[in-house]
């Protein structure tokens, strides 16, 4: 079974986030030893290069390759930004991190801030996480008093301060750039690459972001080792990842799964499939920007790649399931409403375009709707996909493509001739 624990290990115990109980199980031990063997930084940024560890925020970007890019002998201060955003409809692995381990993701935030030379880390974190938000200034609290975090710590002359910050609750404020500005006090507006983060980043300065997910695999490539790590999981995505499952099945829910499994398994074997005996419709895979996937096309390994080449995307690793009663078109209104609502507006293809496909959706629902609208909205899709400052547009034109495509007889079917 390719269902596996190794960052959700510990969310079994209600005292994890406790520091003296996440010390009992192991918690901080690879920080230590880093500390104590004085490992250097460049070998910590190979084994994660080595482990193919991919970034769990959404794009997979290999995590080590971004550390790289840091530039090593910059006069300025570095940072590391933690995405704790979470804002795709549909991810809420991360909330599973914050809230039952923080004490593993900031072991993470550690060990790369070690890496790359980085003294203040943000963990910018989505308005509405008033729990993990307690947890995780408790766990930062608890562990700069032991000494884990801090000035001098653990004698090494090596000082790190994390500090949460608190978003308003926009979704394009998880995008890297967007959450750049908003951090800095400025309205949540994507900026244009390059210059990329890794130089240009937060106030001007050479910043690492990192989803929350990727900061909790760090400590267990350091405790197993980039091979074994990377055999967890396939030959270009090391490792184990956490897939948020929602919608019809028996069993919704976090779950960790090796790089490479089949995302039918996870629905059927591991999720307990779909009640009452009802049919499988279709699959949105990694978050609502995922192209949707039809009930015969879901035996696909759980990989970034391999979901590509499936015309989908792993994304954030969230699982929608949609049995035999869901009405497509309403699922697509839904979709539309979020990005129209959602868009930052600073690029007019999106702002117009997200908002002109809702408004079509709606009246395709309420009957008023005629064949030429479909074309309208894949051209509208087609105007916005890859041609704004940041993906917004392209989560908002990838499933639409896919909607339509896949179920246009959904839609037509609502028209009146
Ligand atoms: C509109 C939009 C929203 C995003 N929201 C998130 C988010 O909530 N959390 C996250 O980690 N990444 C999010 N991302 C991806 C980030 O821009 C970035 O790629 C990621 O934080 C990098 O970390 P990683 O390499 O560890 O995945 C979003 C991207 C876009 C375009």
């Amino acid at each position: 079974m390719p269902q596996i624990s190794l960052v959700s290990k510990n969310f079994q115990y209600p005292d994890q986030v406790e520091l003296q109980a996440a010390l009992s199980r192991g918690a901080w031990e690879q920080w230590k030893r880093v500390l104590a063997e004085k490992i250097p930084p460049a070998a910590i940024i190979e084994e994660v290069k080595a482990a193919k560890l991919r970034g769990q925020g959404g794009a997979g970007f290999p995590t080590g390759v971004k550390w790289g890019f840091v530039p090593k002998d910059s006069p300025k201060p570095k940072y590391l930004c933690v995405n704790a955003d979470e804002g795709e409809p549909g991810t809420f692995k991360d909330r599973a991190i914050l809230e039952n381990d923080p004490h593993l993701m900031l072991e993470g935030v550690a060990i790369t801030c070690y890496a790359v030379g980085i003294h203040t880390a943000f963990v910018y974190m989505r308005g509405e996480f008033y729990q993990p938000q307690r947890v995780m200034e408790k766990a930062i609290r608890e562990a700069t008093e032991a000494g884990l975090l801090g000035k001098n710590i653990q004698g090494s002359g090596f000082d790190l301060d994390v500090i949460v910050h608190m978003g308003a609750g926009a979704y394009i404020c998880g995008e890297e750039t967007a959450l750049l500005n908003s951090l800095e006090g400025w309205k949540g507006w994507p900026r244009l690459k390059p210059p990329f983060p890794a130089v240009v980043g937060a106030f001007g300065c050479p910043t690492v972001i990192n989803n929350v997910e990727t900061m909790a695999g760090v400590p267990h490539i350091m405790r197993l080792g980039a091979a074994e790590f990377q055999k967890l999981g396939t030959e270009k995505d090391g490792g184990t990842k956490l897939f948020a499952i929602s919608g019809h099945v028996a069993k919704p829910g976090v779950y960790e799964m090796t790089m490479g499994s089949s995302l039918k398994e996870l629905i059927y074997d591991v999720a307990g499939g779909l009640p009452g005996g009802r049919r499988l419709k279709a699959v949105i895979p990694g978050g609502s920007s995922a192209p949707v996937l039809k009930a015969d096309e879901i035996d696909v390994p759980l990989e970034f790649e391999a979901m590509a080449a499936a015309g989908t995307m792993l994304g954030s690793g969230a699982v929608i399931v949609l049995d035999e009663t869901v009405s497509i078109p309403e699922v697509f209104m839904v979709t539309a409403r979020f990005y129209a609502h959602e868009s930052c507006g600073q690029c007019t293809q999106c702002r117009e375009g997200c908002t002109w496909i809702y408004k079509i959706s709606k009246k395709i629902l309420a009957g008023h709707g005629q064949p030429s609208d479909l074309d309208l909205m894949l051209d509208l899709a087609d105007n916005m996909n890859g041609k704004t400052v940041c993906p917004l547009g392209a989560a908002m034109a990838l499933p639409t493509i896919g909607f339509l495509k896949k179920f246009p007889h959904e839609f037509l079917a609502l028209m009146k001739s």
